[in-house]
């Protein structure tokens, strides 16, 4: 890390002196690394710019989704989701992130039921009454991240899957409740947990969130299984994901060997996960996609 003198320019861009502006904070943060505690690079904390930019990505994330809550419904298949998700991404300037990402074949995930995470749409796969099914949607927009997902009943679905739905949304909504500066990751993680295995579900443990906004994965790994007061600190300036994927049934998940992707729950029972993209501000959080 470059030192800066207190008169030097700030290393954000602000065009404030250092001591003015990003100062203070690294000090404090400082303090917390000498405690022992897992803290944010320099790297890992956005600026202004970065900021405005991860936001302006952000708005084509959530228009993409608002347009496939109009069309998603029984007898739609995930393949004309992925066609949707492409055609508008691209239409607003934006290039969808999973595309050709670590060979990932198409511009969205879905996934459907006992799927997890990951799930490739296809014209064979048809939405049909009673599924629930993740719509996974990614954003590149003038080089900014964003990344988001929501859940989708499918017509009338029975009362066990409506309400792992309805119990992980409220996973992420408490767990958003914990972004502040200096509460840490754990912190998050610790009542998205709680929450969930109070309604006795599970929370996966190998997949988790990530930072975002230069990259589409960055630093930190965002984990929903750790304990108060454990992982990162949060600061003003980090953005990541919460993007809990809770389970039915037990946590353990395999991956398909044949296309290598499509995370499915180990006992077949469903999954559902809802993912929004947040800011740690000044004195809590900004929701970026939802
Ligand atoms: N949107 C997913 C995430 O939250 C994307 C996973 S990468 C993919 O990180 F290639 F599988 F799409
Ligand atoms: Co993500």
């Amino acid at each position: 890390m470059e030192k800066l003198g207190r008169n030097d320019k700030c290393w954000c861009g602000s065009g404030k002196k250092y001591k003015s502006c990003h100062m203070m904070m690294e000090e404090k943060i400082h303090n917390y690394e000498l405690q022992g505690h897992i803290v944010p690079r320099r790297d890992m904390i956005k600026t202004p710019e970065q900021i405005e930019g991860i936001r302006e990505s952000s708005k084509i994330n959530i228009a993409v989704l608002d347009e496939i809550d109009k069309m998603i419904g029984p007898g739609v298949t995930t393949e004309e989701i992925d066609k949707l998700v492409y055609d508008l991404t691209i239409k607003m300037g934006g290039i969808p992130a999973t595309l050709n990402y670590d060979g990932y074949p198409k511009s969205v995930c879905t996934s459907i039921n006992d799927v997890v995470c990951h799930g490739i749409p296809s014209p064979d796969v048809v939405l049909k009454e009673g599924d629930i099914v993740n719509v996974d949607a990614s954003t590149i927009y003038n080089g900014y991240f964003s990344d988001s997902s929501r859940m989708y009943c499918i017509g009338k679905v029975d009362e066990e899957k409506e309400k792992l739905v309805r119990v992980t949304k409220e996973c992420v909504e408490l767990g958003l409740e914990q972004v502040k500066p200096w509460n840490f990751l754990g912190d998050m993680a610790q009542v998205i947990n709680d929450h969930a295995k109070a309604n006795g579900y599970s929370v996966v443990v190998e997949i988790g969130g990530h930072g975002i906004g230069l990259e589409f994965h960055e630093e930190p790994f965002v984990s929903y299984v750790t304990r108060k007061g454990t992982e990162m600190l949060m600061v003003p300036g980090m953005v990541f994901t919460i993007e809990p994927m809770v389970n039915a049934g037990t946590a353990d998940i395999y991956i398909d060997d044949e296309d290598g992707w499509t995370v499915y729950t180990q006992d077949g029972k469903p999954s559902a996960q809802w993912e929004v993209t947040v800011l740690v501000t000044e004195d809590g959080y900004e929701i970026l996609t939802y």
